[in-house]
């Protein structure tokens, strides 16, 4: 399938105001309403990382998980879950992280990575970029390795994808909203 940034985009509807007044949010769920978006997106990830040098695919609760999953399977990696807090029942690590709307905390589990690993990191949004840096520090508190962050859009207004790119952290997105 040929992918074309215009059948993902005009699927992503802007929400004024929501969560809170001057937030414009881009709402996935249309996308996800289309196989026809959903099989380009996946499509065009799995393109990208199949000869890629990755161990384990890192996804990000709960809409990175949408994504996670469909990589997980098709690239037959392991797949680690970045949940928020007080989800997980074993024993965890935790980062706190400030997002667009508030404070937030991920966890992962502690025996989800031995050290050494090289974990390409899945969300739906970067948007502050508070989420995916969480999620590398945990990586790193892991000694494993993000090989790279990838997303569905990035919102490159509020600077999240410079921030991880700053932190070393490569990034992909299959399209971006200014
Ligand atoms: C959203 C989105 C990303 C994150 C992006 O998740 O799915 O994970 O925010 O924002 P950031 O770049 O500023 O960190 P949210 O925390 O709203 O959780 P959800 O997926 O459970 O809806
Ligand atoms: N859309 C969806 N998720 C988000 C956004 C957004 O605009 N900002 C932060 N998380």
């Amino acid at each position: 399938m040929i992918f074309d940034t215009f059948t993902i985009k005009s699927r992503v509807r802007p929400v004024p105001d929501f969560p809170k007044p001057g937030v414009m949010f881009r709402d996935i769920t249309p996308l996800y309403q289309s196989p026809k978006a959903m099989r380009m997106v996946a499509d065009s990830l799995i393109q990208r990382y199949v000869e890629a040098p990755i161990t384990h695919i890192g996804a990000l609760d709960a809409r990175g998980f949408l994504l996670g999953a469909v990589l997980a399977y098709e690239l037959n990696k392991p797949l680690i879950l970045f949940r928020k807090a007080g989800k997980l029942p074993a024993d965890t690590l935790s980062e706190s992280y400030a997002t667009e709307y508030g404070e937030a905390e991920i966890q992962i589990h502690a025996d989800s990575l031995e050290g050494g690993e090289r974990v390409l990191l899945l969300d739906d949004l970067i948007a502050t970029g508070g989420t995916l840096l969480a999620a590398a520090r945990l990586v790193h508190r892991m000694n494993a390795e993000v090989v790279e962050a990838a997303a569905i859009i990035d919102l490159p207004d509020l600077g999240g994808s410079q921030k991880l790119q700053d932190a070393g952290i490569p990034v992909f997105s299959l399209c971006a909203f200014g």
